[in-house]
Order: structure tokens, then sequence, then C-alpha cells
């Protein structure tokens, strides 16, 4: 079993992920943190507890994160994901409740309590994570890596060149990227790839109410391509589990923080800065097939929970 902090904004892509993480026997979420992005941070700690509540996990600690990115103005992505971030399915009423602490309180706790470093999966923006760098040093060392739903070597969604996680709260991006923990970048070169077809969704309805319960909610997500739908955030628990699927290649990844290009995630791809030192893995292609076949896979084991 793979230990993981899953730090999210809940939204439909994140949900759909959570879906998975909850009730794949190989993940096992030690803590989950919300963050504003999709939603606000009040609607995502929501959109957190239904999910828990829905696959009857209520006992599992989620701790609510920043409202705000640390210097930016916050603007949500409801345009995509619905007011409530979890739009077209009626949840059964929450029972779980959530911590008392903060998301970085919460991630300290359980990174110092940890027998062996721990990875971290963030799907929305990296607030909660760039504030615990900054006040938990000394917690580094109990961090393996970062697995990052975000950024693109190869166009924007929100700019010519900025990916939402990454244009929501840059300086926190780059706070992370130069963290010197080991980071895998799963951003838009992999995630506008690896969709689902409108004939998959419909045929996810019938697995069960989780199969339902999914349908209803990729239904109504606003994300769409030409041949189907990108559950961006679905790919950082597949590459969890079958990193297999992705091809990837080591650079050194800056943020740019400010002006017209600000979210971008630049590569030094000639060697021209960094000296031949890398911060990144990143996910640079997949095997689409495989990850749609993976993803229909998922859905019946949900339905025992
Ligand atoms: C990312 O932005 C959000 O809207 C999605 O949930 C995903 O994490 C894709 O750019
Ligand atoms: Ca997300």
């Amino acid at each position: 079993m793979t230990p993981i902090i899953l730090d999210m904004d809940p939204g439909i892509d994140d949900a759909v992920a959570l879906s998975i993480a909850l009730t794949n026997s190989a993940i096992d979420i030690k803590l989950l943190t919300s963050v504003a992005g999709n939603v606000s941070v009040d609607k995502t700690t929501t959109n957190l507890l239904k999910l828990t509540t829905f696959f009857k996990q209520p006992q599992l600690p989620v701790a609510r994160g920043a409202a705000a990115p640390l210097k930016k103005a916050f603007a949500d992505a409801s345009y995509i994901h619905g007011a409530s971030g979890m739009p077209g399915y009626e949840f059964p009423e929450i029972t779980a409740k959530p911590l008392t602490t903060d998301a970085v309180s919460a991630m300290a706790k359980v990174l110092s309590e940890a027998p062996e470093p721990m990875t971290i999966v963030a799907t929305g923006s990296y607030t909660n994570i760039a504030l615990l760098i900054q006040t938990h040093p000394d917690l580094l060392k109990k961090i393996k890596e970062f697995v990052l739903m975000g950024g693109s070597l190869s166009g924007g969604n929100v700019s010519s060149v900025a990916e939402f996680n990454v244009f929501t709260d840059p300086d926190a991006a780059s706070i992370v990227f130069k963290s010197g923990v080991p980071i895998v970048m799963i951003g838009l070169d992999v995630t506008l790839k690896a969709l689902l077809s409108l004939e998959t969704i419909d045929a996810v309805a019938d697995i069960g109410e989780a199969g339902n319960m999914l349908h209803k909610l990729m239904t109504a997500y606003g994300d769409s391509e030409p041949g189907g739908k990108p559950m961006h955030d679905v790919n950082t628990i597949c590459y969890l589990l079958k990193p297999e699927f992705y091809t990837t290649k080591d650079y050194w990844i800056d943020i740019i923080t400010d002006g017209p290009a600000a979210g971008a995630t630049i590569a030094d791809t000639q060697n021209r800065w960094s000296n031949g030192k890398t911060n990144t893995k990143v996910a640079i292609n997949i095997d689409a097939n495989a990850f749609e076949k993976w993803f229909v896979a998922q859905i019946p084991v949900m339905n025992h929970y």
C-alpha cells in the first residue's frame, strides 16, 4: 500500500480521482486536505466530506486548507465545475466532520509521525504545500515526493501558456518547485491525451451506484476536447498505480510568477541555465488506451464500499 497525503480542490475531476483513491486497496490515504481552487475552500472541504461519506469512510481525516492563494486574488473555475464543484448528483447527508486543525498543521502532524518519507499528491493549487514548506522546513526530509497535477510544456488552458492549478497560485508553485523535494509533474502534456470518450462516460452509468454518481458528475463537467473529456486529476492516482502508462523526462522547471506569462512552467530543455541539474520528472506522454481501460476497471470495485 502506498501511504499518501491527498491535497485537492474538488472539482469534478478531483472527485473522480478521489473516488478511485478511496476504494483502490493499493492506496492508503492518511490525510485529505482541501484548498480553494475550482470552487471556494468551504465548498471543496464539503465536497471531500461528501465523498468520504459516500464511500463510507467518515473516519478518514479531512482538514480545511487555504481560502486564497499566497498573493494573488482568488478566482474559481465554477464555469467548468458548477457552482457547488460537484453538481448533478444528490449525495447522502454528510456524516463526516473536518478536523479542528488546519491543513498545514494536519500535514505536519502526519508527516512527523510517519515512519518513512511520504508522497504528497496535489490536484489543486499548491498553496497548502507552499505554506507547509515555509512553516515546517524541518519536515522536507519526511516528504518522499510531490506528485502534482499541473503545469504544461505544450500550452495552457487558462492562458496560452498557463495551466489552471499553477496559474491559480504561481507564487506557491514557485516555492514548491524550488523546495528540493523530488517532483512528478503530471500536466496538460498528458492529461489532454488521457480522454474519456462520451461512450465510456455513458457506459459507466450502469456500473452500480458509484458508476451512476461518477456518470452524473462527469456529464456535468464542462471541460471537453474533441474525442472526450480530460479527467486531469485522475492521472495522479493512475501514475501512482500504473507508472508504466507514462513516459517521463527529467527537466529543470521554473515558474513564471508575474506578467503575461504568469503561471507558465518553463523547462530548461536546452540546458541553458540549469547546469545539467533537474528538479522535476515531467510526464510527456501516456498510453491513453490503457488509461481509459484502467479507469473503467476501477469502478466495479467502488461499489463494494
Ligand atoms: C486542473 O484544473 C482544475 O480545474 C482541474 O480540477 C485540474 O486540477 C486542470 O488544469
Ligand atoms: Ca483539481
